[in-house]
């Protein structure tokens, strides 16, 4: 096992060191820092881990470095461990839109570093993270990447780190777009006549059976679909009115949208912090 320092002690590094001791990995390898002290003692109690008040003792103690800060925090960050990086860990950013090339530079250049897209349900376990290597970083540090992103899910790998923009797109932001599904489906359950807590519970349970059922199935979603829905039967109606009205291009258009805010974001981080 190898020493993993996580900067930032909130709430994607509590799901991540929580996720590591839950699937076996030494609470001795994992230290925490952070500028809260009642939240770095908070997490010291819970987890048993190693807490710092200072990112630099915790850097030198780290062969891995998890940099879990929100973006605007990031450069300072980097630029405070830039002259005291003397073993090289590996660093993983979660920080969502900052591009790997501004946290090399901001660290001093000539780093190993992945760059991750998680999503929020990482809180629960049930995550899901894109990530993106850079040419500096190695096979054992790609598979030692994967087991701690498996700590909250599962992780897909991208060769192109424009991709991760694409990832944003499809799962970074994507909770939010089966919340409002949840949300229409419960409103015209609702409509029709249901309880809003039943009509809730009929939606979310129904999201759940089908993501569980998506996920576990040699069929794809499509034919999962084609497979409960019979012609001239409930199912197809609704599926008709979806597509009469472009449900397909609505979806495209809103990732697409998605997509090109990422890229924004990213230019406007490294643009504007930390030159
Ligand atoms: N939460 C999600 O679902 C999610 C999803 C995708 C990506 N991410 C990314 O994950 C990262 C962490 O997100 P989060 O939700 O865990 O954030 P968070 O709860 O705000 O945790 C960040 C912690 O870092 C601390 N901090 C700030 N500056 C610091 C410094 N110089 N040195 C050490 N610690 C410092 C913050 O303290 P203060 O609060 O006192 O500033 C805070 O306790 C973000 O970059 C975010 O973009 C999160």
């Amino acid at each position: 096992m190898q020493k993993i320092g996580f900067i930032g002690a909130g709430n994607m590094a509590y799901a991540l060191a929580s996720g590591l001791i839950s699937n076996g990995y030494g609470k001795d390898f994992i230290k925490i820092s952070d500028v809260n002290k009642a939240l770095l003692s908070q997490i010291n109690t819970q987890l048993g881990v190693e807490i710092f008040d200072n990112n630099i003792a915790l850097a030198s103690a780290s062969e891995i470095l998890i940099l879990a800060v929100k973006p605007q925090n990031l450069a300072q960050v980097c630029q405070e461990l830039s002259s005291n990086l003397e073993q090289k860990p590996l660093i993983i950013s979660i920080a969502a839109g900052v591009k790997s090339i501004d946290i090399d530079r901001w660290l001093g250049g000539n780093q190993a570093l992945v760059r991750v897209m998680p999503n929020t349900p990482a809180l629960v376990g049930q995550g899901i993270s894109g990530a993106f290597a850079n040419n500096l970083v190695n096979a054992q540090q790609k598979s030692a990447a994967t087991t701690i992103l498996n700590a909250i899910g599962e992780c897909v790998w991208v060769e192109n780190e424009n991709l991760i923009n694409a990832v944003t797109a499809v799962s970074g932001s994507g909770p939010a777009y089966f919340f409002l599904m949840l949300e229409a489906m419960t409103k015209a359950g609702v409509d029709l006549g249901l309880e809003q807590a039943a009509a809730e519970k009929l939606s979310i349970q129904t999201a759940l059976g089908s993501a569980v059922m998506a996920s576990k199935s040699s069929d794809s979603p499509k034919v999962l679909r084609e497979k409960v829905s019979s012609p001239g039967g409930t199912t197809q109606a609704a599926i008709n009115s979806f597509q009469q009205q472009n449900f397909e291009q609505i979806v495209s258009a809103a990732m697409l949208a998605a997509f090109d805010r990422a890229k924004e974001i990213g230019d406007e981080i490294g643009d504007e912090i930390g030159k």
